[in-house]
């Protein structure tokens, strides 16, 4: 039977329902039509498929015909969407559509900065508003479901999927969770231009013995609860229509199996209602790790772990029937895991609205506006970790300027994860640059050094993209002098290091952070010079910058900054945005000092030499640049913080305020954080735990006060002792100010 004929004509992209279907509804007709179902149809539904992206992947459409597949994911071109959906829609038995899923991870045609960077914006609002934007595009092509946020929290910064996350903090990482969920998801899951969510990767993956992407996590009690679970619960709070388990095994347990995570902790503690589905071919993996037996064994451990669907192993797809027929998974179980996947259809409208307009896909993408917010990110999340001497901003009367080092002018601004948009040109920092100047300066770039993977990427792979070809050693020498040249005839330097954009992300991590290749010694030649010289980083991960900050008087932390890179980073240049970013997670001096980060215990009376020296005698323990931190192009004051009540019963609420005021001669922003320390109680709590935080724009001269509040939820915690949530009566220190290392101080006691 033709459904559709009417149905197509009828439907514009982005249609959707004007507001949520009625719960009762969704439930009503996700039995009606489980009630009609065969076993295979039930456990189509359960498994995704890739599509198009493996090579020599061959997909036949009976099996959407046949209704043994619910999902696909990596399907990014309209015409084929819709194609395959009208073979499910129309030709299938029970015509229910197929839902697309993609790895919409910061912009889907117009690329955003990466989640790292957008974290050190602190700016809830931005965030939410670029996943928006992100959400249109994608949906405009017919994804209506993100693999994202990725909310892991990161202390290691070899990790190469520390570029995916919100950074160290759970405090920073849960806000930011919610963000992004709001933004992807919109009012209501199927709201127009909006996707679904996926948090992933559930949980403590960021936690990797020794940084090696998918290693064993091993993750205590209270610090699973109090550090690597918050942002998801945010997320789930936030509505996340869905979950995605991590890769890793958790303290032995594949995270795809793993009961305590998704039936404990999901489904029990947070009463999560969405579905699950697993990492890639993960179900399959369960036998990798030495966990199942065998394909069904591996079915039967994912299924009952509380894993609905199987991406992309097909595991389920054969192994779930016997496993039915033998009783050993119930027709209940099934039913329950398949109604969840029917109703996030039936709440997306795709029965009504299952294709999409082919032919507004350009003017969605073509979007001014979009480009304009993908500008506006990239500037928002600089971070500007030094400026001696006020070099920033340049003139924008200079003459001459010199883009110096491999990332000066390439698309690695663009970052990983763009796979739907991977061969678009970024806008470079020799663009950026030659376009803020125009005609009347001389911009000229020189790489200076070839910087390259050891092994190569993945995604590369994915993508048949090919190596630049090995320098000779000729080649090297030449190239390095003529860098060096062109910063000696120049005005200014902007030294454009870092790493490529297939040196973070997954499968990305790295055994050192220092800067990779020679690019160091490029930075020393040049500095030697002795121009104004400014560093530009490009990269995704906290990288060791102590050989560079010796060495240059600025340097700007861009990140990968997207699409309209060059721009956003021309304006934090010459002043058009001031700076006002802040880190996100540490940056550690050296390798050797990994894993630091702010909100550690203190566990022995610190020696009052300078760098507590007891605990490294080669180095000192602080890091180089603290968590929150950031300057500016303007100078900010804080005064007056006081707390509304001396003291404060258990469970109870006081106002934290604080003034900050602008106290140079431009507008800028301030990042206001509140830290607070728990004294003593039932557990040894962290020397400064962040609590509170608001990006406030001030022009100059002009002062604010900023109030927090305090409450059970923010000073309460998990203790391992007792295997529960805990609030301890103590007095408590606080700090605000524009970095963890904040002077000004208070106190207030909690009673009994
Ligand atoms: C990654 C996930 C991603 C999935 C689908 C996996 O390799 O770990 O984060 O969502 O692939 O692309």
């Amino acid at each position: 039977m033709k459904l559709t004929a009417v149905v197509a004509l009828s439907l514009t992209a982005g249609a959707a329902f004007a507001q949520a279907i009625p719960e009762a509804q969704v439930r009503r007709r996700a039995e009606g039509l489980l009630a009609k179902m065969t076993p295979e149809e039930k456990i189509g539904q359960l498994s995704q498929m890739f599509y198009g992206i493996i090579p020599g992947m061959k997909i036949s459409d009976d099996i959407i015909r046949q209704g043994k597949i619910g999902s696909f994911l990596m399907i990014t071109d309209p015409v084929l969407a819709n194609r395959l959906q009208h073979v499910a829609v129309d030709e299938s038995r029970l015509h229910i559509p197929l839902l697309y899923g993609f790895d919409v991870i910061h912009g889907f045609h117009t690329i955003f900065p990466v989640p790292l960077a957008m974290a050190a914006s602190w700016d809830r609002e931005l965030i939410e508003r670029v996943q928006g934007l992100a959400a249109r595009e994608a949906s405009a092509v017919g994804v209506r479901w993100t693999f994202a946020p990725m909310v892991d929290i990161a202390r290691d910064p070899r990790w190469g999927r520390i570029v995916e996350g919100a950074g160290e903090d759970p405090y920073l990482g849960s806000k930011v969770a919610a963000a992004q969920v709001r933004g992807f998801q919109g009012p209501y899951d199927g709201a127009a231009d909006h996707v679904l969510a996926c948090v992933k990767h559930f949980a403590g993956y960021g936690a990797a013995d020794g940084g090696r992407d998918y290693d064993s996590s091993w993750v205590p009690e209270d610090r699973m609860w109090n550090v690597y679970l918050p942002p998801f619960h945010a997320a789930v709070e936030a509505g996340s229509a869905s979950l995605m388990p991590a890769y890793m095994d958790l303290n032995g347990i594949p995270a795809t199996a793993n009961t305590f995570l998704l039936r404990e902790v999901l489904r029990k503690a947070w009463k999560f209602q969405g579905f699950v589905v697993s990492d890639a071919f993960s179900v399959r993996d369960l036998q990798t790790h030495g966990f199942a037996a065998t394909p069904e064994d591996a079915a039967f451990r994912a299924f009952t772990a509380g894993v609905d669907m199987d991406m992309g192993s097909m595991t389920y797809s054969k192994q779930l029937p016997a496993l039915l027929q033998s009783g050993k998974i119930s027709k209940t179980e099934l039913d329950a895991a398949v109604l969840r996947l029917l109703e996030a259809k039936i709440r997306l409208g795709l029965f009504e609205h299952p294709y999409v307009d082919v032919s507004r896909v350009a003017t969605v993408f073509d979007m001014a506006s979009t480009r304009e917010a993908a500008r506006e990110a990239g500037a928002r999340v600089a971070v500007l970790l030094r400026n001696e001497g006020n070099v920033l901003p340049l003139a924008k009367s200079i003459q001459r300027v010199a883009v110096i080092g491999p990332l000066g002018n390439t698309d690695d601004l663009l970052g990983s994860w763009t796979l739907a948009n991977a061969h678009e040109h970024a806008v470079t920092v020799v663009d950026g640059i030659r376009e803020k100047l125009g005609s009347n300066a001389r911009v000229e770039a020189a790489p200076g050094v070839q910087i390259a993977r050891r092994y190569p990427s993945f995604f590369d792979m994915l993508l048949g993209a090919k190596p630049e070809p090995k320098w000779d050693a000729e080649r090297v020498k030449a190239e390095f002098s003529r860098a060096v040249d062109l910063a000696r005839n120049s005005d200014a330097v902007v030294l454009a290091l870092g790493e490529k954009q297939q040196m973070s992300g997954e499968a990305a991590s790295r055994s050192s952070i220092d800067l990779p290749g020679e690019q160091e010694q490029l930075l020393e030649a040049v500095a030697a010079v002795g121009k104004p010289t400014v560093l530009v980083l490009i990269n995704g991960r906290p990288l060791n910058l102590t050989g560079a900050a010796a060495h240059v008087p600025a340097i700007v932390e861009a990140w990968y900054p997207g699409v309209e890179g060059g721009n956003s980073i021309a304006d934090v240049l010459f002043g058009d945005a001031n700076p006002g970013g802040k880190l996100p997670v540490t940056f550690p001096r050296s390798t050797g000092q990994i894993p630091i980060y702010y909100a550690h215990n203190l566990t022995h009376q610190p020696d009052t030499s300078a760098g507590f020296t007891s605990r490294y005698w080669d180095e000192p323990s602080s890091p180089l640049y603290p968590f929150g931190y950031g300057l500016s192009y303007t100078q900010f004051a804080f005064s007056n913080l006081r707390v509304s009540a001396p003291s404060v019963a258990r469970g109870g609420k006081i106002t934290v305020s604080v003034d900050v005021e602008n106290t140079g001669q431009r507008a800028g922003d301030e990042v206001v954080q509140l830290y607070i320390h728990q004294r003593s109680g039932s557990a040894s709590r962290p020397v400064r735990e962040l609590k509170g935080f608001e990006r406030v724009p001030l022009a100059a001269g002009q002062k604010r006060t900023i109030e927090f509040a305090l409450g059970a939820e923010e000073r309460r915690y998990w203790n391992s002792a007792k295997h529960g949530w805990v609030e301890d009566a103590s007095k408590f220190d606080v700090w605000a100010g524009g970095d963890s290392t904040a002077s000004p101080h208070t106190t207030f006691d909690v009673s009994e």
